[in-house]
């Protein structure tokens, strides 16, 4: 895609839903990207509000700044206070076998917003997107991401969702029921508007330019009626990293021209690419990537051998300056994914910046050593949840159903 939408390629920092690279080594000016967004930053008061609301502690990653943006989070907060309904949408464009540890996190996200506010989340598999945008490989057949949509779909389920109050649907599959949704987002969206939110050019394949109103669709109660009737009522709400933003951009300014309620959005920082901050980690590369199908040594010996350091590289100015954390890989990894603030607490006082204090300095090997007794747990637990998950389930999940939710 030749020509990026101007409100994202900017400052030499690329983020759209099929490329994010950074500027420098210290990864993604966030800030710089809520203001060219037009998002709002997720404050200390809306959190506390929540768990004033809720009753329960925030997440981590709200806690850390990881969800750090937002879009009418107040309003879901005013319907969950009022007792009103909502519910949660988010989803996966399957292009590999396994998820890799970067797409766990909107989906840990959403099932810990599904325990907290108790409502139904609908989950699209977007096979056709990555029909359409897979290279003419023989490989790459129409099949081929239909099933690669349902194999997915058992890493997404042993996150942990509730079967009655969760649909997951392959839009090859589904399409057919939210149709009507889609034809009337297609007439309220010019190619001209399309062309400038996704970069489109005259030689990608028309498949491309109508699919924004595929993914837009979900976010409409109309789109579900076996679960929500004709009820215009309920608002949407969208957690995601900040690359899924543009088509959620389309979808709220289309919204108010069809008579419907703009979704709300939460939004991700991305999880960094084990070679370094710079890029997101991205499914392609299978060497510097660690999958949720990882063995404990393949996770030991990618850590060791390609995580990008931070730390200096003589011992004696790692004594006397300490490790640069923002670019530091174990150290950013640890923050997404070990929950005991204490531990990352020691890691910024014994290996962060600044001359060593008490004992020892920590070295880049010891950091890397907490990152890989972090992960390996959490992948071997995910991958017992995921061989628990029978052909069945993935069935029931995938069955247009009704959902048993109580407002
Ligand atoms: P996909 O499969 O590229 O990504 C799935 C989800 O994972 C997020 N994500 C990441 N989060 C943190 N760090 C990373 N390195 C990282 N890489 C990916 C994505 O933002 C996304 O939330 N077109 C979509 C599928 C989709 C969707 C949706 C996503 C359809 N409807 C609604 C979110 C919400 C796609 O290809 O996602
Ligand atoms: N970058 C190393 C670290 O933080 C520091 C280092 C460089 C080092 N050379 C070394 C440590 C030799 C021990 C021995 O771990």
């Amino acid at each position: 895609m030749a020509e990026v939408d101007l409100a994202t390629k900017q400052d030499g920092q690329v983020v759209t839903p099929w490329e994010v690279e950074a500027d420098g080594e210290e990864g993604i000016d966030y800030d710089k990207l809520i203001d060219r967004f037009g998002s709002q930053r997720i404050s200390p008061e809306l959190i506390e509000r929540m768990e004033r609301l809720t009753g329960v502690k925030a997440h981590p990653w709200l806690r850390r700044g990881i969800f750090f943006s937002h879009r009418d989070f107040e309003q879901i907060l005013d319907l969950y206070e009022q007792k009103k309904p909502f519910y949660l949408y988010t989803g996966r464009g399957p292009s590999s076998d396994a998820l890799h540890m970067g797409h766990l996190i909107p989906f840990m996200f959403t099932k810990w917003l599904q325990d907290t506010f108790d409502v139904p989340l609908v989950i699209q598999m977007t096979d056709d997107e990555k029909y359409l945008w897979k290279g003419d490989h023989e490989t790459n057949t129409i099949e081929k991401f239909y099933e690669l949509g349902k194999e997915n779909a058992k890493d997404i389920i042993a996150c942990g969702f509730d079967i009655n109050k969760t649909f997951i649907f392959s839009n090859l599959e589904y399409i057919g029921h939210m149709y009507p949704t889609i034809v009337r987002i297609e007439k309220a969206v010019t190619y001209s508007q399309a062309k400038g939110i996704f970069g489109f050019t005259d030689s990608d394949n028309i498949g491309k330019h109508s699919f924004p109103a595929i993914q837009a669709a979900p976010s409409f109660p109309v789109a579900f009626p076996h679960i929500f009737g004709n009820d215009t009522e309920p608002l949407c709400l969208i957690p995601c990293a900040i690359d899924q933003d543009p088509y959620f951009r389309m979808t709220r300014d289309v919204a108010p021209r069809l008579g419907w309620k703009k979704p709300a959005l939460l939004h991700s920082k991305f999880f960094p690419a084990l070679t370094g901050s710079k890029t997101k980690m991205s499914a392609s590369d299978a060497s510097t990537t660690i999958y949720v199908s990882d063995t404990p040594d393949m996770i030991k010996t990618k850590v060791n051998k390609y995580a990008f350091s931070g730390g200096q590289v003589s011992l004696e100015d790692q004594k006397n300056t300490g490790a640069n954390l923002e670019v530091d890989v174990a150290y950013q990894w640890m923050r997404f994914f070990c929950d005991d603030d204490s531990v990352l607490q020691k890691i910024e006082q014994e290996y962060g910046p600044g001359p060593v204090r008490a004992g020892n300095k920590m070295l880049t090997g010891e950091a890397k050593q907490l990152l890989i007794s972090t992960l390996q747990p959490i992948i071997s637990r995910h991958q017992q949840a995921r061989a628990a998950v029978s052909n069945e389930m993935v069935e029931t999940f995938m069955t247009p159903r009704t959902l048993k939710f109580t407002r």
